[in-house]
């Protein structure tokens, strides 16, 4: 039998009852068996310092592993400040290096952002397209998932209305093909 195929999965949020954590939740159960997620912890990351490329520090190893053998990332995240949160950053720099040894290059990327504003957190989703680009991953362009006014697609137990779960069809069916092809 061959192995499965897997999605690394990042959630640039750090904190206990992220919205981000939800919605990760509920496209991580529409996955079909073939499909394997794993998430990256990134919360015990130490800060990127380039000095440490030429030191041994088992979070970035683990990290870098991870992404590195998965077929596919889906980053599902806040925005703060107008961009993506630090930790993601972190964990995108991390990746990233040493120098010619980034994970990043070819790697099939998928992004989702969800916000309780009106505008979804799109700056943070476009940014970490930017760096994805920049990085030469292979990003999954359509269709965009930038979720506004996220906290009225949750039900009171946390999960994901309805309506809101009609709205992630399409994406979650491009994301399986998008992952499951060879190149798109
Ligand atoms: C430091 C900080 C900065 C934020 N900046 C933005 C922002 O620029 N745009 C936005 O839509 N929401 C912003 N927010 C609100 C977040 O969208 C909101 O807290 C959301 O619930 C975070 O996602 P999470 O629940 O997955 O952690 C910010 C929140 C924090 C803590």
């Amino acid at each position: 039998m061959s192995a499965p195929t897997t999605i690394a999965l990042i959630i640039g949020s750090l904190r206990k009852e992220s919205i981000n954590r939800k919605f990760a939740e509920y496209i991580v159960s529409q996955m079909p068996d073939s499909i394997k997620v794993e998430e990256v912890n990134i919360a015990d990351l130490p800060l990127y310092n380039q000095d440490y490329d030429d030191t041994t520090i088992n979070s970035y190893e683990r990290v870098r592993q991870q992404l590195k053998a998965a077929d596919a990332v889906l980053i599902v995240t806040p925005e703060h400040n107008r961009t993506m949160p630090a930790a993601l950053k972190n964990v995108i720099d991390i990746a990233s290096r040493p120098y010619k040894e980034s994970v990043w290059a070819h790697k099939k990327v998928a992004v989702v952002t969800a916000s309780p504003s009106n505008y979804g957190g799109i700056n943070s989703g476009l940014d970490v397209r930017k760096s994805m680009e920049m990085l030469l991953a292979q990003i999954m362009t359509s269709p965009e998932m930038f979720l506004s006014q996220a906290t009225e697609s949750l039900n009171e137990d946390g999960s994901v209305s309805e309506r809101t779960q009609k709205y992630l069809e399409r994406f979650i069916n491009a994301l399986v093909a998008f992952v499951g092809s060879k190149s798109a």
